[in-house]
């Protein structure tokens, strides 16, 4: 313990804003996080950096910040309290360790990390410096899911007994990040992310892989679909799909002893779009939907949660932000890799 406190720093105390810099001008960052950034209370955006000039120009005149070429001279910076990482997921973890390194706080996208064990020793540090490290998996933020678990908790349905949860996407364009092994492409990583934290979301835990499959592109190398079901202590099971070479479908379904629930457009609504929970208990109505915005409310928990000076253990939203929670669901990804049988892709 004295040799830790030796040689890591305390951070310095965040106190009425959070300087926010951005490593790598991502589709991600233009479409959604940055313009959220800018509406959210306490968050200021300092500067955003790319490989190229120009790339770093535009999405500074964007976004009102300083344009800064290489990731290096982002984190070199003095005025920068926390690191947003929209970068693939092959590389979250070199670059989120050397952010955590230059005792910047870290907003990493999706998955955390490509392995479980990259993802203990990235929140093991984070932990060890005091800073921050949270995944930025935003559907968890929508004020819908709270209130499907407020229902699963009155008995709505009756007692759990299954999810089904799926997340697929069409297919991208043939130099995108998803298809390239090397920068931690695939499928499972990329959207299988989202049914297996909706997973730890809705069924009392722990959870374990009692099947899965992968199918892999024969020319990629990489998974383009797959599923999985995990099962918890209480035989409560989880049918989950996720792939992109599929129709667009983000959905979930819970069944129980007296009834079943369905939430459409389950991780990925706009704040315009409110869907409604569909309830079958045993006749249907229909739980009118209420516009809300993850991409905010995530940021705006990142942003209080760095001011608070809340540390990776501490999960105030109840979200399964924990680093317990993020190990797990890195945990039960490489498991389904693991057991996960491949077959050939058709497409
Ligand atoms: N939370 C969500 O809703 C959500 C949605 C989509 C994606 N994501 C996650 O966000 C991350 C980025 O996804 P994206 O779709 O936004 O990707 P993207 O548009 O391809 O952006 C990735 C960025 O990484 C940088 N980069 C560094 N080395 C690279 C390399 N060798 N090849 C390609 N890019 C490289 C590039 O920035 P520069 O050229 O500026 O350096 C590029 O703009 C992924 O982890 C993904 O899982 C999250």
């Amino acid at each position: 313990m004295s040799q830790v406190r030796e040689t890591v720093a305390d951070p310095e105390p965040v106190r009425d804003r959070v300087r926010f810099g951005v490593l790598g001008c991502a589709e991600i960052a233009w479409r959604r996080t940055l313009p959220a950034l800018a509406l959210t209370p306490g968050a200021e955006l300092i500067a955003v950096a790319s490989r190229e000039p120009d790339k770093a120009g535009e999405f500074a005149t964007a976004f009102d910040c300083a344009p800064v070429v290489g990731y290096d001279r982002l984190l070199a910076r003095t005025d920068i309290d926390a690191v947003y990482i929209p970068l693939p997921t092959g590389m979250h973890f070199d670059w989120a360790t050397r952010a955590l390194a230059a005792g910047k706080h870290v907003l990493l996208e999706k998955p955390l990390c490509a392995t479980a064990s990259q993802a203990r020793i990235l929140l093991d540090d984070a932990r060890r410096r005091g800073l921050l490290l949270r995944e930025n998996l935003m559907f968890r933020y929508h004020d819908q899911h709270r209130r499907v678990r407020e229902l699963i908790a009155s008995g709505e349905i009756g007692e759990l007994r299954s999810i089904t949860a799926r997340f697929g996407i069409p297919p991208r364009a043939a130099d995108d990040i998803r298809y390239r092994p090397e920068l931690g492409g695939g499928a499972l990583l990329d959207v299988g992310v989202y049914p297996i934290a909706a997973a730890q979301l809705l069924v009392p835990g722990p959870l374990s892989v009692a099947g899965a499959m992968r199918a892999l592109d024969p020319a990629t190398g990489v998974d383009v679909h797959g599923a999985a079901l995990l099962v918890n202590g209480d035989g409560v099971s989880a049918q989950l799909e996720f792939g992109f070479d599929h129709g667009y479908r983000c959905a979930y379904e819970i069944w129980g002893s007296r009834g079943h629930l369905v939430l459409d457009r389950a991780f990925t609504p706009p704040p315009d779009v409110t869907p409604g929970i569909e309830i079958f208990a045993p006749q249907r109505r229909v739980l009118p939907g209420r516009p809300d915005d993850q991409f905010r409310n995530a940021l705006r928990a990142f942003v209080n949660a760095v001011r608070a000076g809340v540390g990776v253990d501490v999960d105030p939203g109840g979200v399964g932000d924990t680093a317990a929670a993020v190990l797990d669901r890195a945990r039960l990804l490489d498991r389904v890799r693991a057991v996960g049988a491949q077959t050939a892709s058709s497409t």
